[in-house]
């Protein structure tokens, strides 16, 4: 199914710095005059929000493996139904902080449980089988992005070393096996450098799909 507007979303370990760059990409493609929805997961919707609580709060005890995938799945399919379908058939640039990859990452290569392929069926049966036009993936070794996190770490952020090792190559590993929707970017690059390039590769995307230049852009 393809739609009028386009999905893009932003993948990394944590303290990668894909939040803030998000931010700053969706204020320069406003003032560009495109039509831009910023989005996240989990807890992209009132619903979500409730499973983002489950999921991220480590005073709950322990969460089992699958309960944690659908969970995730589960704040994903409501997410896709209620807010980012909406916006992609409404012609919207959507710009969404994490989304499939990110389970095939951390629970696929993070927790190596289960083959990849169960993964996907889940994500396929969750999302109706909507995948980004493009991903970029803010690498950072674990190393570097944990210290970047604040002081009460989240369940997840509380997972040992060699977990987020694991979810790094995997990201690594996903972004080399599909380098027609993938861009990888070094986050260890300065700030200004890494909005730099998001914004050309976004703007080179934008150019492809919307061929008219949006209605400020072509009055400015
Ligand atoms: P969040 O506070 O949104 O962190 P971040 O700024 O790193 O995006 O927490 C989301 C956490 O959930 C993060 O550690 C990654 C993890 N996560 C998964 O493990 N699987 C998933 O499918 C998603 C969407 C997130």
């Amino acid at each position: 199914m393809t739609y009028p507007g386009v999905f893009i979303t932003f993948e990394g370990p944590e303290g990668s710095g894909k939040t803030t760059h998000l931010r700053a990409l969706a204020a320069f493609l406003r003032a560009q005059g495109y039509p831009v929805l910023t989005t996240h997961e989990p807890g992209g919707t009132p619903i979500g929000q409730r499973i983002r609580q489950i999921l991220l709060d480590p005073s709950l005890g322990v969460l089992t493996p699958r309960a944690e995938v659908l969970l995730f799945l589960a704040d994903r399919a409501q997410h896709v139904a209620q807010r980012i379908v909406p916006a992609l058939e409404a012609g919207q640039v959507v710009l969404c902080d994490r989304y499939a990859d990110s389970t095939l990452a951390y629970q696929g290569y993070g927790h190596r449980q289960w083959p990849l392929d169960t993964l996907r069926d889940l994500i396929h049966f969750a999302t109706q089988g909507l995948w980004p036009d493009r991903t970029f993936l803010l690498d950072v070794p674990p190393e570097v992005g944990l210290t970047r996190q604040g002081e009460a770490p989240d369940r997840i952020e509380q997972r040992t070393l060699d977990f987020h090792r694991r979810v790094r190559e995997g990201y690594r590993a996903l972004a080399q096996a599909e380098p027609a929707r993938w861009v990888l970017l070094d986050a260890t690059q300065p700030w200004d450098a890494v909005q730099e390039q998001l914004r050309a590769h976004t703007l080179a995307l934008l150019r492809t799909r919307f061929p008219q230049p949006p209605a400020s852009a072509r009055r400015g």
